[in-house]
């Protein structure tokens, strides 16, 4: 889980977007983190604390002279256990307490007082967020060190259109799972291949396979957190593109060897983690092909790209990974496909295990030998992946 072990404190201040935050506090905790939820008194007018203490299991804190806390000192007390402040949504007159280092409640005082990272998820009207003063604001709380993530544009509570809307909290998890991942590839520019091909037959049928891009799309996801400029050239899935990572959308094998080959120059890394169509139609019809019209139709196939095989033998060659979905042998046949291939690593996973679900089992196959990986959620194990391929890099 991405924020297995951290202790969080989400900030709710005063906002039409403090009903997400109650979504947020769920996924935060889904990702593995401990969460205290402080609010501003505005921000209880919109959501009540009982809400959010329901949600976290824990008393939630509004209150400066908060008797519960030794001393009084609930700003020390509560900034001093965190590993971040996520404050969201974040409002105007928030934003301009905390760039003037003001103190007059719980939240802004705990973070002035803190010694970890604070990030803020501005939300407003979209003029008041145009205004130079909060311009001015956010200005200043970049110079000191908060990460602003947002605001995002759109349609707003007031009914107007603009710039001032909170992220959406799954973009707000992105980001924090990203602030906290290692960034091991650093500047690295990583290019990608997953989900299945289609392969037309004819205008409405064609060939194709299982692969939902579950396991690539986590590792595009794991290498943008740990730095890389990712692209993700990605057959026909139903899947969000992860933050931060460029897609090409293509469908069949010609299309994703194209798109491949035309960016595989500038990359450092590629990844080839798409269940290609080996073969494809020699001649799809121009025409759904008519089921009274004769004998069954004869479909004649004819040898796809290996698209992995020719990047690898490219001149200079990105380091190349290729993984390797077999039913039986899996190490004979793994390693045999990185030889012929001359490949450096090769992630070897059996069709039952890899293919669709959100959990999978591999093997890396490299030159220090074999190194198995034991079953987990693809997530985790794009991570796994992503931090052994970082020092081979060198
Ligand atoms: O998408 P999911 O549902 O999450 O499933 C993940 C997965 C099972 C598809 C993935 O883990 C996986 O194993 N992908 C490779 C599947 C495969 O088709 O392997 P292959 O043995 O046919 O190909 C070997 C390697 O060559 C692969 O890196 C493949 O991308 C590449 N290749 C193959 C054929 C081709 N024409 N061009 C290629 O680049």
């Amino acid at each position: 889980m991405a924020l297995q072990g951290k202790h969080l404190v989400l900030g709710v201040t005063g906002g039409v977007a403090a009903y997400k935050a109650a979504v947020l506090l769920r996924q935060l905790q889904r990702a593995g983190a401990s969460v205290q939820v402080v609010m501003t008194e505005a921000a209880t007018r919109f959501v009540t604390p009982v809400t959010f203490q329901a949600l976290s299991g824990q008393p939630v804190c509004v209150d400066l002279w908060d008797a519960r806390f030794a001393n009084n000192m609930a700003h020390i007390e509560l900034s001093r256990a965190a590993d971040a402040i996520l404050v969201a949504p974040a409002s105007a007159d928030f934003l301009a307490r905390l760039a003037q280092g003001q103190a007059d409640d719980l939240l802004s005082a705990l973070a002035l007082a803190r010694t970890c990272p604070l990030l803020v998820a501005p939300a407003m009207n979209r003029q008041m967020w145009e205004n130079p003063a909060t311009r001015r604001n956010v200005k200043t709380l970049r110079q000191d060190g908060v990460l602003c993530l947002g605001p995002a544009a759109g349609v707003q509570a007031c009914g107007e259109a603009g710039e001032g809307r909170m992220w959406e909290p799954e973009d707000l998890l992105e980001s924090l799972a990203a602030f906290f991942t290692p960034k091991v590839l650093a500047g690295r520019r990583v290019l990608m291949t997953a989900g299945p091909t289609f392969e037309a037959i004819d205008p409405v049928r064609g060939i194709t396979n299982l692969s939902s891009g579950r396991m690539g799309y986590a590792i595009a996801r794991a290498a943008a957190r740990a730095g890389a400029a990712v692209t993700l050239v990605s057959g026909p899935v139903a899947l969000e593109t992860p933050l931060g990572v460029e897609r090409i959308s293509v469908c069949s094998a010609l299309e994703m060897h194209q798109a491949v080959m035309e960016r595989a120059g500038q990359a450092e890394v590629f990844i080839g983690v798409a269940a290609v169509a080996d073969y494809r139609v020699a001649t799809a019809a121009g025409h759904k092909l008519k089921k009274d019209a004769g004998a069954p139709p004869q479909i004649l196939l004819t040898p796809n790209p290996d698209i992995l095989a020719e990047v690898a033998a490219l001149p200079q060659p990105p380091f190349c990974v290729g993984f390797a979905a077999e039913s039986e042998n899996l190490d004979a046949y793994a390693e045999a496909k990185r030889r012929k291939k001359h490949i450096p690593l090769i992630v070897g996973n059996l069709i039952q295990d890899g293919f669709g679900g959100a959990q999978n089992r591999v093997i890396l196959f490299d030159d220090a030998g074999r190194h198995p990986l034991p079953a987990a959620p693809k997530d985790h194990l794009a991570r796994q992946l992503i931090e052994h391929i970082a020092p081979l890099l060198a």
